[in-house]
């Protein structure tokens, strides 16, 4: 396979999809089998990841094709336990194709380690102080590290806040740190932590938490997306998206809902390239509320010529060295599999999937209702737990729509006709 246009792909043999996807990444056999086969994750690796190890997890991996992302294809790796996920990926990329795919960009790999100071009695003066001593306090920090510096640069600049909190101001310094390709946990808080003396001295006070923030803001990765009103089904589905969107804008209640379709997208992901879900997820949800209000993580708007166009910015605290993105093999495949080279390149494709799946939900809502799509894709699901063969599927997932009865139960009785 060439391109990741590849009409009639799901209607492949898992192998035969597994073989294209393969051949246009240039997995290897063994690359390959980490995902094909079982167990790529063994007990003894496992049992080094977390503690207490009984056991190893498995879950579907998915490919989302058509994406177009600053002129360049991917198939895109998702591992998720929810039907319809992937496929509407999909059909939100190849929608967004014809107006030219997903343009993104990126503010740099700079992780935030916060570092609190509390029982200062003037914390105003203290934040200019600390201000003041800049240099040295960053060179402390960066003596930590000086292998992420040769290659970063490491810490790079400092943010002093004054938070009131219940137990009076604290005094609230930033490193700002350009990790590079890791996502950068470990190298932040050790540096968090060797500034911390030196804080409490020009202070005065005494410094608690020394940890990174998921608030990850100057680690953002864009997205936009021209959608055609032809290629979205007309103008009224531009108006229903940006009414949909309105609604996400507006009410945390459906923005909440709105931003879970997003990250839909994003954190099969992230899975399955071995990042945290958890910190990706806290940034998101953080970074909506940032302005006192939670609201929708994109923006939909219609453009002079009656045309959808999208809009995301998030927080990205990803990387692809370090954590089990290098330990689980699986992970390694998929990071190959997705053809990206860099921690940035990620950040921007996470960006692109979360834009394109929250397309695919809002339009399904404005239009047919998500049930439609989601009841095929179930009563599939029911069929092959019933024991349709590939060649009965499509018959049998057609009679239990068109009777509106769609269980197991019902597939049996299908199938026991046939
Ligand atoms: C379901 O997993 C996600 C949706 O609820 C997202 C949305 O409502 O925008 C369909």
């Amino acid at each position: 396979m060439k391109t990741n246009q590849y009409p009639g792909f799901h209607k492949l043999s898992v192998q035969e999809r597994a073989a294209e996807a393969a051949e246009f990444s240039g997995l290897t056999e063994e690359e390959l089998g980490r995902l094909t086969n079982p167990g790529a994750l063994s007990l003894e690796t496992a049992n080094h990841v977390i503690e207490n190890v009984i056991g190893t997890y498995q879950l579907p991996v998915g490919v989302a094709m058509n994406f177009l992302i600053n002129s360049k294809e991917y198939i895109v790796p998702m591992v998720v336990e929810e039907a319809s996920v992937v496929a509407a990926a999909s059909n939100a990329a190849k929608m967004a194709r014809e107006a030219g795919g997903f343009t993104t960009s990126y503010t740099g790999n700079i992780m935030i380690a916060q570092v609190q100071c509390i029982g200062v009695a003037n914390p105003f003066f203290a934040r200019q102080i600390i201000l003041h001593h800049k240099q040295e306090i960053l060179d402390i920090a960066n003596a930590k590290d000086p292998v992420l510096v040769k290659i970063t640069g490491g810490a790079k600049d400092l943010e002093v806040r004054v938070v009131d909190s219940q137990i009076g101001p604290m005094v609230v310094t930033h490193l700002l740190v350009d990790t590079g390709d890791a996502m950068g946990a470990n190298a932040v808080n050790t540096m968090a932590e060797a500034v911390a003396p030196t804080i409490e001295q020009l202070t005065g006070g005494t410094v608690k938490l020394r940890i990174l923030s998921n608030l990850a803001d100057h680690r953002l990765a864009r997205a936009t997306a021209k959608f055609t009103k032809e290629a979205v089904g007309g103008e009224d589905v531009v108006d229903g998206v940006v009414a949909a969107y309105a609604f996400a804008a507006a009410d945390p209640y459906r923005a909440a809902t709105s931003n879970k379709g997003i990250m839909n997208g994003i954190d099969p992901v992230i899975v399955a390239t071995g990042n945290d879900w958890r910190g990706i997820e806290a940034g998101v949800h953080s970074y909506c509320a940032r302005g006192g209000h939670y609201t929708s993580l994109t923006r939909w708007e219609k453009d002079a010529n009656g045309d959808l166009t999208g809009s995301i910015e998030l927080p990205t605290p990803v990387g692809l060295v370090g954590g089990a993105t290098k330990i689980h093999p699986a992970a390694q495949a998929c990071v190959k599999l997705l053809g990206v080279t860099t921690a940035a390149e990620l950040a921007q494709v996470i960006a692109a999937v979360g834009l394109a799946q929250n397309f695919a939900a809002l339009r399904a809502l404005a239009t047919d209702g998500i049930q439609k799509g989601h009841m095929k894709l179930h009563a599939r699901n029911l069929a092959t737990v019933a024991g349709a063969t590939e060649g009965q599927l499509d018959e049998v997932v057609a009679k239990m729509i068109s009777a509106q009865k769609i269980s197991v139960e019902y597939a049996k009785e299908i199938l026991s006709s046939l």
